[in-house]
């Protein structure tokens, strides 16, 4: 297999080039990222000698072209996007320009070269929240922010050249992800890093949302699980059933530090209505292929607060950089005040 990873230098996708190289050494991975603000090559750093690396943008037409062409690559898996909600809220240009041009650009390039595959990487956030129940991958797309409409938009666009060109591209939607290298300004690495720092952690309202999480090497294993075993044109959902509130998972995290509800800051949620309540999602589409999740959820949170403590020289030269620090000023200045 010839496999191009785009976005390998973020989060999920780098723990996906990790989980490829150590279960089949044989695959020959390119990774295509441009390195925006969530994109390190620190990330790669333990594998960038194994793989070819090229920085770019996923909407380049002209440059995913040469790639394809000179490195014959016969398989492509998409994590390259704007992934955070919050950012959303204060500008989201970008989140259409990658989240769904950029995966129409990828989808043409697939079907111009022949590819044998193309996995798109989505979320369950395109379905919306959901008070009682789980989401099925027929359920309907009622995506409450711009991030998770432009990713609706790169899902709809996949289903589209199914059905139009037969374009062999199938889709995931992953739950909430947390485990080690994550970009620290979701709920559980920034509240590391900032907890680690000696800092207060601003929890939006009473920290009720409940959300279901997933470790991030399960969340690539059932990628490669539906890249391998899946039917193009079909969605698989890729959950594990650890729902749990936000204040459950910071007094978790409060707890393996040894530290008390005073480090805690109850903020007004700056979300607002766009604050989705609850996601459940029925996995049991990919589980039919052989897929099973293996990390159970305290322990996975346990190895991961582990993570953050003993590589400071990972997440501590991204929290120092400018721009990062003026997103935190941005979202939670007014909110934190002193404690910022
Ligand atoms: N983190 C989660 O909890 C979660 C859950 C479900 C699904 N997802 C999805 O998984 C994918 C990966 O998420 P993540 O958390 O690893 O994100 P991330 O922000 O950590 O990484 C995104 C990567 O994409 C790169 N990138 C951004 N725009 C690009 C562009 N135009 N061209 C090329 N590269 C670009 C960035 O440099 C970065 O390396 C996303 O599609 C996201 O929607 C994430």
């Amino acid at each position: 297999m010839k496999l191009l990873v785009t976005g390998a230098a973020g989060f999920i996708g780098s723990n996906f080039v990790r989980l490829v190289l150590d279960t089949d050494p044989t695959v020959q991975v390119t990774v295509l990222d441009a390195l925006r603000y969530s994109g390190n090559l620190s990330t790669m750093a333990d594998f960038l000698p194994r793989i070819r690396f090229v920085r770019g943008e996923i909407q380049d037409r002209g440059l995913v072209d040469q790639v394809l062409r000179e490195y014959h690559v016969t398989h492509l898996v998409n994590f390259a996007a704007e992934s955070h909600n919050d950012r959303s809220l204060l500008d989201n240009s970008s989140f259409v320009q990658t989240n769904t041009l950029g995966v129409q650009v990828l989808l043409e390039a697939a079907r111009k070269h022949g590819l044998e595959r193309i996995l798109h990487v989505s979320t369950d956030e395109v379905y919306g929240s959901i008070a009682d129940g789980e989401f099925t991958e027929e359920s309907p797309l009622k995506p409450n922010t711009p991030y998770s409409a432009s990713k609706a938009g790169g899902d709809l666009l996949c289903r589209s050249h199914w059905v139009s060109f037969q374009t062999p591209v199938i889709v995931t939607r992953g739950g909430n992800t947390y485990g080690p290298y994550h970009y620290p300004e979701k709920l559980i690495p920034f509240f590391m890093v900032r907890l680690l720092s000696g800092k207060r952690v601003p929890l939006y309202g009473e920290g009720l949302q409940v959300r279901e999480w997933i470790h991030v090497k399960d969340h690539a294993s059932g990628i490669w699980t539906a890249l391998n075993k899946g039917e193009p044109g079909q969605v698989y959902n890729v959950g594990d059933v650890n729902e749990r509130q936000n204040r459950e998972v910071v007094d978790f995290l409060l707890s393996q530090l040894g530290l008390d509800s005073t480090y805690v800051k109850k903020i007004p949620d700056p979300r607002q209505g766009a604050h989705d309540a609850r996601y459940s999602m029925n996995a049991s589409k990919l589980q039919a292929l052989g897929w099973r999740p293996s990390t159970g959820f305290e322990d996975g949170l346990e190895d991961t607060v582990k993570w953050y403590c003993d590589n400071e020289e990972w997440w501590r030269p991204i929290v120092q950089n400018e721009s990062y620090k003026a997103f935190v000023r941005a979202f939670y200045g007014r909110s934190l005040g002193d404690d910022l």
